[in-house]
């Protein structure tokens, strides 16, 4: 059975392989999204190592010279997508947006290091790749956490990679919508508009993108002049384990200044992530910096936060509270707590399962000892492609696949959840 299913998965990234990188899937997305990548270049590596380091090494080739690396690569023109080039004006020769996403690639050339097979490439790829990790991350600090707390906002419910969430609600209402050129969305022509955000969801998320633009894109501004500034707990961990990863690699490469300036950056912000958590919600929260003030949302961004060294008293937490859930459910991890009212067990990022963050949730809890909710978390993933195909998402009591089919990074964990064995953060 399990041949069987990396057979498909292999076909999946064929599929979507674009020879230098890949797109998460035809059609609805057609372009090169920056974690979509870094994960997927880790499926990519149980098979063929160079071409898992070509994923990446094309993403960093459009870095900025700020240091940021943008969330979406447009490398050939496709009208098929809404907002294209002609909306971001980032002025870039091949146009990319001006914002940023989830800073997992430290965690993932760190995975292809560890497990290569041709050492010799995988040192002097991840060489190359590593001052350009650092700039990124020092660009996160520097723009993205002005006041030095340690933690890092995000400015677009789109960096976060979960478009969507209950989290972003509050928040996004106070984004105004005057002004908003017209325009047609082209994802709920791919598909069903019952599993996307909405239509007040969007002319939030483009009234962002214009305001950014008339601020020529400048980060020394955004975060400041942004009236969307979250601290997402998920976002940050996943940030703080690439930094601790990419120190981990740079003493391992005998780079002493990143390795030094890498594990400050991660060291600071585990100790900042407990000004997240919520004794009373069980697990680490959202802080609206715009206005000073905990997001009482249970949403998958309080769970993810194990992708981080955090406290061993926190991770087992987390993983009751996941087991919890499994006594309600049949599959694991929902995006968002069913007993919520904003509950959607369809609708992207407000209650379906991503096996992204499963795959990311099974890791750090696995390297807590977690070993049962670990468990059940993979299997669950599996029986989900079972179930439902290699979706974008999944709905958590149906297991049904919703939003796009023939998914790359879907395709990739299952490779990784049959292949790969998890190590210790
Ligand atoms: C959606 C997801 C985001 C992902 C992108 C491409 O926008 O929310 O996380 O990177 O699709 O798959």
């Amino acid at each position: 059975m399990s041949d069987t299913m990396i057979t498909a998965a292999r076909a999946i990234l064929a599929q979507n392989d674009r020879g230098t990188y890949t797109v998460p899937t035809q059609g609805l997305y057609p372009f090169q999204w920056n974690w979509d990548s870094c994960l997927s270049a880790i499926g990519f590596g149980h098979f063929d190592e160079a071409r898992a380091w070509t994923e990446i090494e094309t993403l960093f080739a459009h870095q900025w010279d700020d240091g940021m690396v943008p969330h979406i690569i447009f490398h050939e023109f496709d009208d098929g997508y809404f907002p294209g080039p002609d909306v971001w004006r980032t002025g870039r020769a091949v146009p990319t947006t001006g914002i940023t996403q989830p800073a997992v690639a430290g965690f993932a050339v760190r995975r292809l290091f560890e497990r290569a097979r041709d050492s010799d490439m995988a040192r002097s790829r991840a060489r190359a790749l590593l001052p350009r990790i650092a700039a990124w991350h020092d660009w996160f600090f520097r723009c993205r956490d002005p006041r030095g707390t340690g933690l890092v906002a995000i400015i677009h419910p789109w960096e976060s990679g979960r478009d969507n969430s209950v989290d972003w609600d509050a928040a996004l209402d106070r984004v105004p919508t005057e002004g908003v050129e017209p325009f047609t969305r082209r994802d709920t022509q791919h598909a069903n508009p019952a599993h996307r955000p909405t239509d007040d969801q969007y002319n939030r998320f483009i009234w962002l993108v214009q305001h950014f633009r008339d601020l020529g894109w400048d980060n020394a501004k955004l975060h400041d002049a942004s009236p969307f500034r979250v601290v997402d707990p998920g976002f940050n961990a996943i940030l703080i384990r690439a930094c601790a990863d990419l120190a981990w690699l740079a003493e391992t490469l005998d780079m002493p200044e990143i390795a030094a300036r890498s594990r400050a950056q991660a060291d600071k912000g585990i100790a900042a992530m407990e000004t997240l958590w919520s004794d009373a919600h069980g697990q680490y929260l959202c802080f609206d910096r715009a206005i000073d003030a905990m997001v009482p949302s249970q949403s998958i961004g309080g769970l993810l936060a194990t992708f981080a060294a955090i406290p061993q008293s926190r991770a087992s937490a987390i993983a009751q509270r996941i087991a919890t859930l499994g006594e309600k459910l049949p599959y694991l991890v929902p995006s968002h707590d069913p007993s919520a009212p904003e509950y959607d067990g369809k609708r992207y990022w407000r209650g379906p399962i991503w096996l992204i963050v499963n795959y990311m949730i099974a890791d750090g809890l696995a390297a807590a000892g977690q070993t049962a909710v670990v468990e059940r978390i993979v299997s669950d993933s599996l029986r989900l492609i079972d179930r439902g195909g290699f979706a974008e998402y999944y709905d958590p009591m149906t297991g049904e696949g919703c939003g796009g089919g023939s998914f790359t990074w879907t395709a990739a964990m299952v490779i990784e959840f049959l292949t790969g064995e998890r190590q210790p953060a």
